[in-house]
């Protein structure tokens, strides 16, 4: 079983090269199956979470390459059927589900095992089931499946409770080629989702507003091929401000989007963290050569705190001077790093969807285990700044959303392999 050893005490320095956001990437592979021309998206991603979404496609008639020298994926769906896609491979990754939308507006009927919950929360599926059938779909539940019928989708008005990513994602899908005009109100805001708007705008889609609360679609009758080069992605850039800050280094970060991080810079600096965004080059500069600050944080649907940056922050501030509080509002089961981290020295109490956090001193290193991907991601920044080593297992959770991670932080001067 591999494993990731960190030393503990470099200062990094140098440059970082920022990857293609994994969560456009994987809704924007599932939209290519609505076209019916050659598909290219550009500096894909090389994750394991990508490969699986792809083998999915590839097992619904696509004909999907991923081309690991230019880093281009190349999609043709024109010979897609709705097949019974391999269980095994659906249940490995949740975001699979997210063919659910394409499938049923492309064929009109499409049956999927209902994706399992996962460590972080139960990641129910019932705003994506909601807006399914308000665009006319019958829905069938039953012996761990879910299967969607509708001749063909109708544009209709959806209001979803809860601003799910994944929900106005499939809804999103759904409805470009519905008949008429779909509105989707309390819609997640977050960057990818207006990412897929514009790529899907690009084969020909007509969606206005993603990216806001409220999304308008007119149903057209077909999409074409398209060449895309998705967004950054920000929760790894986030990652690596937490890397700078953490070891109090400084580093610059290329690929970084100042909008989409805004709310990880202004932490940051409340934290008294130095953050430079550089316009021209889109990158950011992080200096955390000082004291860092207790602050509170609550994560929110963007544009507040990102849940995927709650457990990277936790670990800086386990070395705050003072006390801060940190509450997960968005997944009800996202402090497993929690019980990791204390056994670096970390001095951490969660009471229900809060975490309090006591400033020490030190943290030492010592085995521990990556209980989700962003999770891993924490133990290895803790890990460069704990004394000795830290040896991380379970590093698959890692590989699902990092790209090489062990190799950019060695690139900046960090002790660390992978054995
Ligand atoms: C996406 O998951 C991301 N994954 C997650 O990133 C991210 O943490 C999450 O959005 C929130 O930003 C991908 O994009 C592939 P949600 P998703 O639907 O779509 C509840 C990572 O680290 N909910 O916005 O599953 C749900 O229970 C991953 O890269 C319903 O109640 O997130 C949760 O509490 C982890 N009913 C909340 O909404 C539904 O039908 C947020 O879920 C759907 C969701």
């Amino acid at each position: 079983m591999e494993k990731i050893i960190v030393k503990g005490g470099n200062e990094l320095k140098g440059d970082v090269k920022i990857s293609s956001a994994k969560n456009a990437v994987l809704p924007i592979i599932a939209a290519s199956i609505l076209g019916n021309e050659l598909i290219t998206i550009n500096n894909a991603p090389l994750l394991e979470d990508v490969s699986v979404i792809c083998d999915v496609l590839n097992e619904l008639g696509s004909n999907v390459s991923i081309n690991k020298n230019d880093l281009s994926i190349t999609i043709d769906s024109k010979e897609v059927k709705p097949v019974d896609a391999n269980d095994e491979l659906i249940r490995k990754m949740r975001a699979s589900f997210l063919i659910m939308g394409p499938m049923l507006s492309r064929h009109g009927c499409f049956k999927l095992s209902l994706p399992g919950g996962c460590n972080i929360g139960s990641r129910p599926i019932d705003l994506h089931l909601k807006g399914f059938k308000a665009l006319g779909a019958d829905i069938e539940i039953g012996h761990g499946y879910v299967e969607a019928k509708a001749k063909r989708l109708i544009g209709d008005r959806i209001y979803l409770d809860f601003p799910s990513v994944g929900a106005t994602e499939n809804i999103l899908m759904a409805s470009v080629l519905a008949k008429g005009t779909t509105i989707i109100e309390n819609a997640a805001e977050e960057p990818e989702i207006a990412d897929l708007a514009n790529f899907l705008n690009s084969m020909g889609a007509k969606i206005d507003g993603a990216g806001s609360g409220k999304i308008t679609v007119d149903g057209v009758d077909e999409l074409k091929g398209t060449n895309y080069t998705p967004i950054y992605d920000r929760i790894e850039a986030g990652t690596f401000m937490i890397a700078a800050a953490i070891s109090r280094s400084k580093i610059k970060i290329r690929g970084a989007n100042e909008e989409h991080l805004r709310p990880i810079i202004e932490k940051l600096k409340e934290c008294g963290i130095i953050v430079e965004y550089l316009e021209d080059e889109n990158s950011i500069i992080v200096d955390g050569r000082c004291n860092v600050k207790a602050v509170d944080i609550k994560t929110l649907p963007y544009p507040g705190f990102p849940t995927d940056m709650q457990s990277q922050m936790m670990a800086l501030l386990t070395l705050a001077t003072g006390n801060s509080m940190i509450t997960e509002t968005v997944f009800e089961n996202r402090f497993m790093h929690v019980s990791e981290l204390c056994r670096m020295g970390a001095k951490i109490k969660v009471d229900g969807r809060t975490a309090f956090i006591e400033g020490v001193n030190k943290l030492t290193g010592c085995d521990v285990k990556a209980t989700d991907l962003r999770a891993g991601a924490t133990l290895i920044l803790a890990g460069l700044v704990a004394d000795k080593y830290t040896e991380i297992r379970d590093i698959y959770h890692i590989d699902r959303g990092y790209v090489c991670i062990e190799e950019k932080l060695r690139a900046l001067g960090a002790d660390i392999e992978r054995v």
